[in-house]
């Protein structure tokens, strides 16, 4: 009997619906975060160019190694983890801290076949959307897959975790599973909690092309490398990330944006022949200021989840926060995506719950207009339950 899906759509069950920028040539920049105990392997994923740093980190333990939310096993990756299994020891454990974040979630089956002797952990009440499908359905090795905290905790002689949730999101759940590596004082997040940088991750020296495709102000415009288009495209991509449609930007009507396509030079996809659907009127430096003066310590919550999920779940998120300043030792911080590792303490962190605890919580209007509308939405349709 023919298999029921070719073999390329089992490994990668939902890849080929996903417009995943790069397009199958992704690369992977390995950092050395802590010497000897902490790697970040870092990648691009986004959609149209839109494409932010996806982080895994490496944890060293003491029989071996810990993959915290997993990046695609390309070759490039799995030549880097063969080097520090060599100095270091096995992969033990693969370890998915999410259960809404779907950039996280697809790389495990393909990370999880390339290590077949590792342990699989992901976090309560896995769920899919707009079909649910069982864990086994989405390529998850069931015979040494387990829920953290519900089937127990994996090396909790070494780590301390933390979790924030299950929330009830109506459609699904949101749960991250954060993790203090007491060793190295490293506290990893995935979503929730980030830093956003000035300046353009060193991920993109490996490919500029989002940035320099995002820092033009019309689509005749050719990409030029320069640092200051650099700067200038990672800040208006960090918009786009936090609050989808930033207050500053512009769409321009069609027959303007056929006006500047195809011009010489830009026919071509890595230029997406000349069509960019994007003004920047000046003030969008001020939103980037803006969206950087959130910070607390140099930690801020990422505004697409304060907007569309912790409205609901402010309390949870607050005592998140506080729980993880009380755990002993924390020096920094690794999240999935932005800077790291950056500097953090127990006390930063309760700084930050207590700032968020006394500011007014995201709004409606300027930047954070098209998330509060897609909110609102979600709650006029009953997808979402109501704020208490
Ligand atoms: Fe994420």
């Amino acid at each position: 009997m023919p298999p029921l899906a070719p073999a390329s759509a089992q490994r990668w069950p939902w890849w080929p619906l996903l417009p995943l920028y790069p397009y199958g040539r992704r690369r992977t920049l390995v950092r050395e975060l802590i010497a000897g105990q902490l790697w970040s392997f870092e990648q691009l994923q986004g959609v149209y160019y839109v494409a932010v740093p996806i982080r895994m980190t490496v944890l060293k333990l003491r029989e071996g190694l810990l993959l915290y939310a997993p990046v695609a096993p390309t070759a490039e990756v799995r030549r880097a983890l063969a080097q520090l299994e060599q100095q270091h020891g096995p992969v033990l454990s693969i370890v998915l801290p999410t259960s809404s974040g779907l950039e996280h979630k697809l790389p495990v089956p393909a990370m999880a076949r390339a290590y077949p002797g590792a342990q699989v952990w992901v976090t309560p009440r896995q769920w899919s959307f707009p079909v649910p499908l069982p864990l086994a359905w989405q390529g998850f090795p069931m015979g040494r897959t387990r829920v953290l905290f519900e089937q127990g905790l994996p090396h909790d002689d070494e780590l301390s975790w933390c979790g924030l949730g299950p929330l009830d999101l109506g459609v699904g759940t949101f749960m991250e599973a954060a993790c203090l590596h007491q060793s190295s004082g490293s506290l990893l997040v995935t979503d929730a909690l980030i830093s956003i940088e000035r300046e353009p991750p060193a991920v993109f020296d490996l490919d500029p092309t989002p940035l320099l495709f995002h820092a033009r102000e019309r689509g005749d415009e050719p990409l030029a490398d320069t640092p200051e288009n650099r700067r200038k495209g990672w800040q208006r991509l960090a918009l786009f990330a936090s609050y989808l449609r930033p207050q500053s930007l512009q769409v321009p009507p069609v027959p303007e944006l056929l006006n500047t396509a195809l011009a010489p030079g830009l026919r071509n996809p890595r230029s997406h022949f000349g069509l960019y659907p994007f003004r920047w009127p000046d003030g969008w430096q001020h939103e980037f200021e803006q969206l950087l003066s959130q910070r607390c310590c140099e930690l801020q919550i990422a505004p697409v989840l304060e907007r569309l999920v912790f409205p609901r779940c402010r309390q949870a998120l607050l005592d998140w926060l506080r729980a993880l300043g009380q755990l002993d030792g924390i020096e920094q911080m690794v999240a999935a995506h932005y800077a790291a590792p950056v500097a953090c303490t127990g006390a930063a962190l309760a700084a930050l719950a207590d700032q968020l605890s006394n500011r007014s919580w995201a709004p409606d209007g300027g930047s954070w207009e098209l998330l509060a509308s897609i909110d609102q939405r979600l709650l006029k349709l009953g997808l979402v339950p109501h704020n208490p």
